[in-house]
């Protein structure tokens, strides 16, 4: 009887077993297609690529299992599962090594020395890791650690591979991360299940993924910056000083209100060029200088501003030719320059109020790029010597104070005076 009994039990839990086992299969495909549609609906099939799902599940699960903050994002494209984490922790690094010890992957770290950033002053001289890629089962698990920054940002290096790594680990132009480095705002992460794991995702998915197609990051020159400041010492005067204070806040004040209204902007002329020769304002600069391009304007701009507390200080020209608005906060001013594109240039415009005469100013095309300034996340061109060359020649090195607009730069055109009759609409001064 005994025999029987343990027969019977046997079968009844191996049939309750495998009934549960169907159950789970079926919650499984049910909750792929109803809760992570915005993670997973990009192949959607799950069962094609069981072996690649089960990778990036072990992965998840032991890092998990130690406790740290990993979030998995984007879809499960062909070749690669992206997970991010907050090195804050530290685990997701215990876990890696414990894989690593058990043989369950190969690796690839890719630390780098930390970038030549003042305030990387913990870890001075040490490297960080920047990048884990992970070999299991053919696949390839890419751990990009994102680090905070002053301007409150997240920021990842670029994947360097020293000379005596193995150049055919992995598909390296395939990654989606690390060909350069790269700046995100700080996401909001939301806890969510899948498959039975808890992991964190952005709130938003597609937002994230799309700020992943901007998200090239500049360091700025700080080295060069120090030689350039050995040679010409910061002014260090009280009034300096102040403007220094009021152009950072006006930088961040344009920045959060044309963040509101969704238009990119990058650091034009002056600024530009304190950015790239000094990593920091030009002290008798007196302006803090933008560039928009003219397909982004929007003529609550102006309004925007004035409810942020600037007033309109000029408008000159217009939507369809060398539009450029200056407002004034603090007795500093904001200038910005609209962009045009033409063939193979970009052009902004200058107006002389008295004369009516215009002025173009030609760059070569550029595309943009985040860096950081004055602690703020802020576009400059990517191609910043072209353009700071083009605006003030090869000597833009040297600082020149007696700087006339109309003149100076090296790439000025005269371009004509607007006739008389428009100039109550062209040449507004307040
Ligand atoms: C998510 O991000 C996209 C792209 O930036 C945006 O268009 C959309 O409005 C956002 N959705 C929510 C709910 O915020």
């Amino acid at each position: 009887m005994p025999r029987v009994n343990r027969t019977v039990v046997l079968t009844l839990l191996i049939a309750s077993s495998s009934v549960f086992l169907l159950f789970q299969l079926y919650y499984y495909r049910t909750y792929v297609s109803k809760a992570g549609p915005h993670i997973l609906s990009r192949t959607g099939q799950l069962t094609a690529s069981d072996v690649q799902w089960q990778t990036v599940k072990k992965f998840l699960a032991v890092t998990g299992r130690c406790g740290s903050r990993t979030a998995a994002f984007s879809a499960l494209t062909g070749q690669s599962h992206r997970s991010l984490c907050t090195p804050t922790c530290g685990s997701m690094i215990l876990a890696s090594y414990w894989l690593l010890s058990r043989k369950a992957l190969s690796c690839c770290s890719c630390g780098a020395r930390i970038p030549d950033w003042p305030a990387w002053t913990i870890c001075q001289g040490e490297d960080i890791p920047l990048h884990f890629l992970f070999r299991l089962n053919g696949y390839i698990i890419q751990v990009v650690f994102l680090y905070e920054r002053s301007g409150n940002y997240l920021w990842h290096g670029a994947l360097r591979l020293k000379a005596n790594r193995d150049r055919s680990f992995a598909p390296f132009k395939l990654l989606d991360f690390g060909r350069h480095a790269g700046a995100y705002d700080r996401p909001e992460l939301v806890l969510t299940v899948l498959d039975g794991l808890d992991i964190q995702v952005p709130r938003n998915v597609s937002h994230f993924l799309s700020e992943q197609q901007h998200s090239h990051f500049l360091e700025c020159r700080y080295r060069d910056a120090r030689n350039f400041l050995q040679l010409y010492p910061d002014d260090t005067s009280p009034t300096a000083m102040d403007f220094h204070r009021k152009a950072k806040s006006l930088l961040h004040l344009a920045a959060r209100t044309l963040k509101q209204l969704n238009i990119p902007f990058w650091l034009s002329s002056g600024t530009c060029l304190g950015w790239f020769r000094q990593c920091s304002i030009i002290s008798y600069s007196r302006d803090v200088d933008i560039g928009i391009f003219i397909a982004d304007f929007r003529w609550d701009i102006i309004a925007a501003f004035r409810d942020a507390g600037l007033s309109l200080k000029h408008k000159f020209g217009k939507v369809e030719d060398s539009l450029e608005l200056s407002f004034v906060s603090e007795d500093v001013k904001l200038d910005i320059f609209f962009f045009y594109e033409d063939a193979d240039i970009v052009w902004n415009g200058g107006t002389q109020a008295k004369s009516g005469r215009k002025f173009k100013y030609i760059f070569p095309r550029f595309s943009l790029c985040w860096t950081e300034l004055l602690e703020l996340k802020v576009r400059v061109p990517c191609e910043t010597l072209d353009y700071v060359t083009a605006n003030y020649g090869s000597s833009w090195s040297i600082p020149v104070r007696s700087w006339d607009w109309k003149s100076s730069p090296s790439n000025v055109q005269e371009n004509g005076v607007w006739p008389r009759a428009e100039w109550v609409e062209l040449i507004q001064v307040y």
